[in-house]
């Protein structure tokens, strides 16, 4: 089956997750971060996950934003930045307006150029998606933003992925899924998506029953995959 709809996970795949906290630490006001920000950042991405698997098991959901303060409220204490409201206001500020890898533009544009679906399929929250989206400018080369705010549980609940085929009416084998997130992908594979995981920093594979379909370093094959 060709592939018809190209979906990409928003954090990590899309946008830079980490770059909130380096731009904080090159801001004047929050040198006290200079050093420890790849530690924060990391703490901060990894605890705002397993708050939304935690949730998602014990049938206890929230919106993403608050698991977002939840893991930073951690990763800040860890790092033993608790005692700062304005650096925690700054770093939540700049998640809003998280920037976009440099490839993703252009191959955006190549996808919808050749008639293909696009989306965003995330645990974001739908105001945090269009914030995103709208300070990164690719707006135009979506068809849609699609939340698990809709279903109610976070990923890799089956019922997350069916959104896809509720949107765009396609088979899952037409679909192209696309994460940076070793759990996401896999679980998606088993879903039934054509898969490819973006592995940027060259992590281990996930020890899971699925395994991506393609490994790629970056988003700039991905057209290729598709088809085009
Ligand atoms: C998302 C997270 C998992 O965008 O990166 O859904």
């Amino acid at each position: 089956m060709p592939i018809t709809t190209c979906v990409f996970d928003a954090y990590g795949t899309l946008f830079d997750v980490a770059a909130a906290a380096r731009g904080a630490a090159s801001e004047p006001e929050f040198l006290a971060i200079r050093d420890t920000w790849p530690a924060l950042a990391e703490h901060w991405r990894s605890k705002q996950l397993q708050y939304t698997w935690l949730r998602a098991i014990t049938d206890a959901h929230t919106d993403f934003w608050t698991v977002t303060q939840d893991g930073l409220d951690w990763a800040l204490e860890k790092t033993g930045h608790d005692g700062d409201p304005a650096l925690r206001e700054r770093l939540l500020a700049l998640y809003w307006e998280l920037q976009a890898y440099g490839e993703v533009p252009e191959m955006l544009h190549t996808l919808k150029n050749a008639g293909l679906n696009t989306a965003i399929l995330s645990n974001g929250s739908p105001d945090m998606l269009n914030g995103a989206v709208q300070s990164a400018g690719i707006a135009d080369v979506l068809d849609d933003s699609l939340s698990v705010q809709s279903v109610g549980i976070f990923k890799p609940d089956s019922r997350v992925y069916d959104l896809v085929g509720q949107r765009f009416g396609c088979a899952k084998d037409e679909v192209l899924f696309v994460s940076s997130n070793g759990w996401d992908v896999a679980s998606a594979t088993g879903y039934g998506f054509r898969t490819a995981w973006v592995n940027r920093s060259g992590e281990p594979m996930d020890r899971l029953p699925w395994i991506p379909n393609t490994v790629l370093d970056d988003l700039t094959g991905i057209p290729a995959l598709a088809g085009v």
